[in-house]
């Protein structure tokens, strides 16, 4: 007997799934919880923006508590330790806002989407690692992942396919009314990490739904419009957080346009590739198009920041660099200083999920390849805390204490 396709298909589905969540209920109970290594001495000093001396000078004045040691009498600092640290120079310091960077009244929510069409452009790993660094950083920050393949969900330690298989991810909160289904608040979704200060909203395959549903959905006026799903969600927690980043799917659906229509800043990622730039273009010609439709329609308002952010980028080619160079003349100003250069330390933290944030370098054998991407990282998350604090009207002249 041949069964109809659909009826095979759904039934070999379900037999993987169910088999999968079997699978993981024996191989990985109890569930791994991924957790944060320790911060040194001098890392935490370049966190705070101070010097390595100001810090063990405050604790040997009993200003701030002290923290447990490691090998060595070394100092080895939680993400907590220091954002408890953080609070308390705070108190005494002449300019508190040094070691408080966030939102002070009257400061808009800052919403960045990390948009480009092209797959493997770092999008997701630069939204990962920026927004770990800029909660490390002392502010408070929401990661949205709003791609269906829910890359940015698997660095925080889930298997979306099966830990939100039954629901709890973004879609819930976009989602259309379907008979009693209607969408939930998008705190039901919000998830802690394992970072003080950074929560995430997970992404997984039901998102791709919401490309299927949103024509019907307008074609019966259901309201509010796909462009202002995100926007309308994110309204419910704008006083939580300093900084919301999103994560956006390679392309240009109904997901991205919600996405690009609830930011006030859009961060896209290139390869400084002649391939990479062509499909940059097509982008940027389509995006500008729609954009041109959602405006007409109120979908969009004022924005802060269009910026480019090389990423991949290998300086030993000197094809790139030349690329690299011929962006920015083109560009100008849009293009962030610093570049996210290539590294062997970047895609193999990224093979176990990890973000080089989180590497601990101690006894790491390649420890000046991390120093390098690290040095990058800290580079253009830095032009955009600086960015950030333009936006909230601020030179962004944090002083060495
Ligand atoms: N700076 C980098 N250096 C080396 N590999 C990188 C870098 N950034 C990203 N990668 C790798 O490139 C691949 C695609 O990155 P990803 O962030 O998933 O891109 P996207 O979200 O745009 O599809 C991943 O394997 C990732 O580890
Ligand atoms: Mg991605």
């Amino acid at each position: 007997m041949h069964p109809v396709l659909h009826d095979k298909l759904r039934a070999d589905a379900d037999r993987l799934s169910e088999a999968l969540e079997h699978m993981s209920k024996l191989f990985l109970a109890p569930k791994e919880e991924k957790t944060l290594r320790a911060f040194s001495t001098a890392e935490v000093a370049e966190l705070l923006r101070v010097s390595d001396g100001y810090l063990r000078k405050a604790h040997f004045d009993g200003r701030i508590p002290d923290v447990a040691q490691g090998p060595g009498n070394k100092r080895l600092y939680q993400a907590e330790d220091i954002l408890n640290i953080r609070q308390i120079l705070a108190q005494t310091a002449k300019d508190p806002f040094q070691f408080l960077p966030g939102r002070r009244d009257g400061d808009k929510l800052q919403i960045w989407s990390t948009v480009n069409f092209k797959g493997g452009s770092s999008k997701t790993t630069t939204t990962a690692t920026l927004g770990m660094r800029l909660a490390l950083r002392g502010y408070r920050v929401c990661l949205i992942d709003a791609d269906p393949q829910a890359s940015l969900t698997t660095f925080f330690g889930y298997q979306p396919e099966l830990d939100f298989r039954h629901g709890g991810t973004l879609y819930d909160a976009i989602r259309y009314n379907d008979g009693d289904q209607t969408r939930v608040p998008i705190t039901d979704v919000l998830r802690k990490t394992y970072f003080p200060n950074l929560d995430l909203v997970p992404g997984g395959i039901m998102l791709s739904e919401y490309e299927t549903e949103t024509p019907t959905a307008l074609s019966r006026g259901e309201q509010p419009v796909f462009f202002n799903r995100i926007r309308d969600s994110l309204r419910q927690v704008d006083d939580d957080y300093d900084i919301v980043l999103i994560d956006c799917p390679p392309q240009l659906g109904y997901i991205t346009m919600s996405a690009v229509c609830a930011s006030t800043s859009l961060l896209m990622t290139i390869i400084p590739e002649r391939v990479d730039l062509a499909s940059a273009s097509q982008f940027l010609t389509m995006a500008s198009g729609v954009l041109e439709v959602l405006h007409s329609n109120g979908g969009i308002g004022a924005y802060d920041n269009f910026a480019y952010l090389l990423t991949r980028f290998d300086t030993a080619i000197s094809t790139q660099q030349d690329l690299a160079e011929w962006i920015r003349q083109l560009l100008g100003d849009s293009v962030i200083a610093t570049p996210f250069v290539k590294s062997s330390a970047v895609s193999e933290a990224g093979l176990s999920q990890r973000t080089i944030v989180e590497v601990d370098l101690t006894g790491a054998k390649n420890r000046k390849t991390y120093e390098r991407a690290l040095e990058s990282v800290m580079g253009f998350s830095n032009d955009i805390e600086t960015m950030i604090q333009a936006a909230w009207g601020r030179g962004g002249g944090d002083n060495e204490t």
